[in-house]
């Protein structure tokens, strides 16, 4: 038997500790034990390919009754649940027998079948692999204060690696007054003391390394927090040295503000400075003015700080509101004003010139597709990942496939698609898409998880964790605060991170108050459904490690198929095809060979088709050696009763 690529003989105590086994130190209170934690039982599962699950909290979590300390325990055996509430790995139970401490690991049956694909080492990452969305304050608490940090995140780790994640990106983690919760940026080179130190962001860059997952950070360049020392320079005189770095309008007339620019977050864009006498530009809350991207200096001082990141690892950004940092000279009103081009090219330059190569991310958040698609330049001369918004936002039925279609017409031949539901903005799409049924959500993941292009998948995605609806009293983002009643904001998809049933949720600890109130992490939780091969979670991980082994899946090119009403159908390379019913009839696919390679219904996989694939309402199929295929746009003469025809 293998335990992590070491042979170990399962028939008893090996006297390996723990730490050997999992091939790296423990933290916490099993280090106080240290040599003297065993494999205690011949019950251990062969199991390769996921990661070791000993993390802190775990440990933390020690039963009532074990006393690190002393390093043993009053019970013969302890739930899994109870000490660890997820990972590959779960410690099954603490024995103390004698003096010394055992330690029973078990690896649930539904790991074992799966043969885990390496994750990919080039530059394709960025592309082949799953990027995720951390929200970090809401992630894992590691010091029970009810807020989640890097440290929890760190610890955290193992089950983003076990899920197949190559790339996180958190969001804002630099030192913020927290007016828009992280978005209202004081320094750019630091990290909040909130979520931890720079020493802890160099460990969760180091450790997400070792597993090959590379960080992403979220830089907000729109905009400063008004605390920010640039700002307060700015706003001290007219003639202050860093006045010009932020966009100052003299008021209109009337005395009023110098246009009727609204805020995103409503009111006017504007706020009066009554010490200089002028206005100053905020497209979001007063606290956060807009820098002026026309400005030299502003621009190197970014140069400054991309460099300062890309030098402590990290694999790239996320560029909050990329589409209009670059605001009218004249004050005129433009969607995007083109200058914004000119930046997106010069960190492009920037990015590309690190080694390795750097990643950018855009938060495009433009209604066309067409407008979106710009932001990829060339295709190799601006971002190297502009967010779809349209795609976002559309309804979930089978006219989703006109995004794509458009989106796959106007990218630069170059340029690689991006594929989210959910973000701390728009909502969680289990609930906005598929108003927390099941069987869509399966449909939601498999479309984002086999569409040509990168996935991000947004924290709580994989386990289908819906948005929670909250009381006014419990709101803490801006916009619900200024919206109530009409629009409860961002908290409802902002909520920590259901790990497990247990209290806190494993977010933070029993009887520390979580930041914003936990969904309901009984019914939905991570533990549970890592327990369940049939859960949702089984199933996202089914299908990350069906994109690693299928090239065609990760990279071939997608081409709609001729399919019935209320179904979506394509072809991905030469051999995959994906038939999604979004519709509450049944529907049959004509013209499908191959085997089925991931079903919404897990019972279906392996199933050999030879010429027609049924799907329920709500179910769809990903297929492997799926026979040449005609497409929707060559096959228009041999379509027969809304059917798709064999060639
Ligand atoms: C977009 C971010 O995603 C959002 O959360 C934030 O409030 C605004 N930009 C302002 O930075």
């Amino acid at each position: 038997m293998k335990v992590r690529g070491r042979d170990v003989d399962p028939a008893g105590d090996h006297g390996l500790s723990i730490g050997r086994v999992l091939g790296r130190q423990l933290p916490g209170a099993l280090q106080d034990v240290g040599q003297d934690a065993r494999i205690g039982r011949p019950d251990v599962q062969d199991h390769e390919d996921g990661g070791g699950q000993l993390s802190r909290e775990g440990l933390d979590e020690a039963p009532e009754g074990f006393d690190p300390t002393r390093g043993r325990a009053d019970h013969d055996d302890v739930a899994p649940e109870d000490v660890l509430p997820s990972g590959a790995w779960n410690l099954s139970g603490l024995c103390a027998r004698d003096d010394r401490l055992s330690v029973i690991l078990w690896a649930p049956p539904m790991i074992a079948p799966l043969p885990f694909p390496e994750r990919s080492v080039d530059n394709s990452w960025w592309r082949e692999g799953v990027l995720y969305q951390v929200y970090v304050r809401s992630f894992a608490d590691s010091n029970g204060d009810g807020v989640g940090d890097l440290a929890g995140l760190t610890a955290r780790l193992d089950h983003l690696d076990w899920l197949g994640v190559e790339g996180i990106w958190l969001s804002p983690t630099m030192p913020s007054p927290n007016a828009d919760w992280g978005y209202d940026v004081a320094d750019y080179l630091n990290v909040d003391p909130e979520l931890g130190t720079l020493a802890d962001l160099d460990r969760l860059i180091a450790e997400a390394g070792r597993r090959g997952i590379r960080v992403l950070l979220d830089l907000v360049p729109n905009h400063t927090s008004d605390r920010h020392a640039w700002f307060l320079e700015a706003r001290a005189a007219r003639e202050a040295a860093r006045r010009d770095w932020y966009v100052w309008a003299d008021p209109g007339a009337g005395g009023g503000p110098p246009n009727d620019w609204p805020s995103v977050f409503d009111g006017p864009a504007w706020t009066f400075d009554t010490a200089t006498g002028q206005y100053y530009l905020h497209q979001f809350l007063a606290e956060q003015p807009d820098l002026n991207w026309w400005n030299d200096e502003v621009r190197n001082a970014f140069d400054q700080i991309l460099r300062f990141w890309f030098d402590r690892g990290i694999a790239g950004f996320r560029i909050d509101v990329a589409h209009s940092i670059v605001k009218d000279p004249e004050l005129r009103t433009l969607d995007t004003h083109p200058g914004v081009h000119d930046v997106m090219r010069r960190w492009r330059r920037l990015a590309d010139s690190a080694d390795p190569q750097r990643i950018l991310l855009g938060e495009t958040h433009v209604r066309a597709v067409e407008a979106m698609a710009a932001f990829y330049g060339t295709g190799e001369d601006e971002l190297h990942l502009a967010f779809n918004f349209p795609f976002v936002y559309a309804d979930f039925d089978a006219r989703l496939a006109a995004v794509v279609a458009e989106t796959e017409a106007l990218l630069p031949k170059t340029a690689w698609p991006v594929w989210t539901g959910s973000n701390h903005d728009a909502g969680r799409f289990p609930t906005r898409w598929c108003d927390g049924d099941e069987a869509r959500t399966r449909l939601a993941l498999m479309a984002i998880l086999t569409l040509r292009g990168t996935p991000v998948l947004y924290y709580g995605d994989e386990i289908g964790m819906t948005e929670v609806e909250l009381t006014p009293e419990q709101l803490r983002d801006p916009v619900g605060l200024r919206r109530w009643p009409d629009h409860a904001g961002r908290d409802p998809m902002r909520t920590p991170m259901q790990w497990s049933s247990r209290e806190g949720a494993g977010f933070t600890d029993a009887g520390a108050v979580p930041w914003l109130p936990l969904g309901d992490h009984r019914a939905c939780n991570v533990g549970d459904q890592h327990r369940d091969p049939a859960s949702i979670l089984s199933f996202t991980r089914e299908l990350i490690a069906l994109r690693r082994r299928l090239a065609d899946l990760r990279s071939g090119a997608y081409e709609q198929l001729d399919a019935p009403p209320g179904t979506w159908a394509w072809r991905r390379g030469d051999s995959v095809v994906v038939a999604l019913n979004l519709s509450e009839e049944e529907a049959l696919v004509q013209g499908v060979e191959g085997m089925i390679a991931a079903s919404t219904s897990p019972e279906r996989r392996g199933e050999e088709l030879s010429g027609a694939l049924t799907l329920d309402a709500w179910a769809g199929a990903v297929v492997e050696n799926a026979s040449p295929w005609r497409s929707a746009n060559r096959s228009k003469s041999r379509r027969s009763n809304n059917a798709i025809v064999t060639p």
